[in-house]
């Protein structure tokens, strides 16, 4: 993995792009559709809510907000973990802007962490990044260890085979394509390495996850594909986290990726004649009984 974190990593962070209000809103269909399963449990039932990767938050505040919908908040505790530490003073940042008080705890760590974290979890989230794992069957499995019997868990990402809408395929090679013919012009000593991008690229199908999902102990899993129009001002946002500076352009130093990414997003999208592009998202849920 490459989340060694430096003063320069956390000048390109992930919160501009999930400020935007599409990705509010698929991330919040995700979380209703996961809390939704509570409805059953009495209104006072003691509930604990892990929140996997949970970056600057921006799930962690979703989940608050839809517990207070529901009247749990008295009743619930949430755990943000996270490898970033950068990323984990935002989030706690973040939770002090919401206009109820949640029980939120964030911590430094992995999914490998999580069993000495946490015990007998109602639900865990694992949101837009588990396309960041290598080992995605260890992580589902450390995830099932950490659920209570009748526990469920919630992922979602927009980095897997399927993703693009037919058609769209040709602004994402543009983007890169023009990014680097930037790169050349501008900063000739600036090299993409070849190697750690194979590895980036090595995205699931549907079907593979579902298959992971059942392997890990889970007994049903349901999935949604939904259809998300991304602007161009948003992909720049993207284009400046540095994650996916690193994934798009490894290698670069994240300042000129970010600046050859934003420099040829708009380009990329003129070519196909497009101010938004449409994308899938993969919306998956998965029950432990
Ligand atoms: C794109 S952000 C998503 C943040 C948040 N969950 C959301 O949906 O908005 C990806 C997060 O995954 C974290 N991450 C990267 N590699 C990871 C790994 N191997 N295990 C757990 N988290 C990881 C990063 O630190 C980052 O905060």
């Amino acid at each position: 993995m490459g989340l060694i974190e430096t003063e320069e990593t956390n000048q390109f962070t992930f919160e501009a792009f999930a400020a935007h209000p599409f990705y509010t809103n698929i991330n919040r269909a995700l979380v209703k559709q996961a809390l939704a399963h509570l409805t059953g449990r009495p209104q006072n039932a003691r509930l604990t809510i892990v929140d996997m990767a949970c970056g600057t938050g921006a799930i962690t505040r979703l989940i608050a907000e839809e517990l207070a919908n529901q009247e749990r908040l008295a009743s619930a505790q949430i755990i943000g973990v996270d490898p970033s530490a950068e990323a984990l003073r935002r989030a706690e940042k973040g939770m002090e802007t919401l206009p109820f008080k949640a029980q939120a705890r964030f911590i430094q760590g992995e999914a490998e962490d999580l069993p000495r974290l946490v015990q007998n979890a109602d639900v865990a989230f694992f949101c837009n990044a588990i396309h960041l794992v290598p080992d995605k069957l260890t992580a589902f499995q450390q995830m099932a260890r950490i659920l209570a019997p009748d526990g469920l868990f919630a992922c979602n990402s927009a980095f897997y085979e399927g993703t693009y809408v037919p058609g769209t395929e040709r602004f994402y090679r543009n983007w890169t394509r023009r990014a680097i013919g930037w790169l050349r012009r501008e900063h000739p000593e600036a090299r993409v390495s070849r190697e750690a991008k194979a590895m980036a690229m090595q995205w699931l199908t549907p079907e593979q996850y579902i298959d992971l999902l059942r392997q890990s102990g889970f007994q049903r899993v349901e999935t949604e594909r939904e259809d998300v129009n991304i602007s161009l001002d948003a992909w720049r946002d993207l284009g400046q986290y540095w994650l996916f500076i690193d994934g798009a352009l490894p290698g670069v130093p994240l300042a000129k990726g970010a600046a050859a990414l934003e420099e040829a997003v708009y380009q990329a999208g003129q070519e196909i004649g497009l101010t938004e592009v449409p994308r899938n998202w993969l919306q998956i849920v998965a029950l432990k009984s």
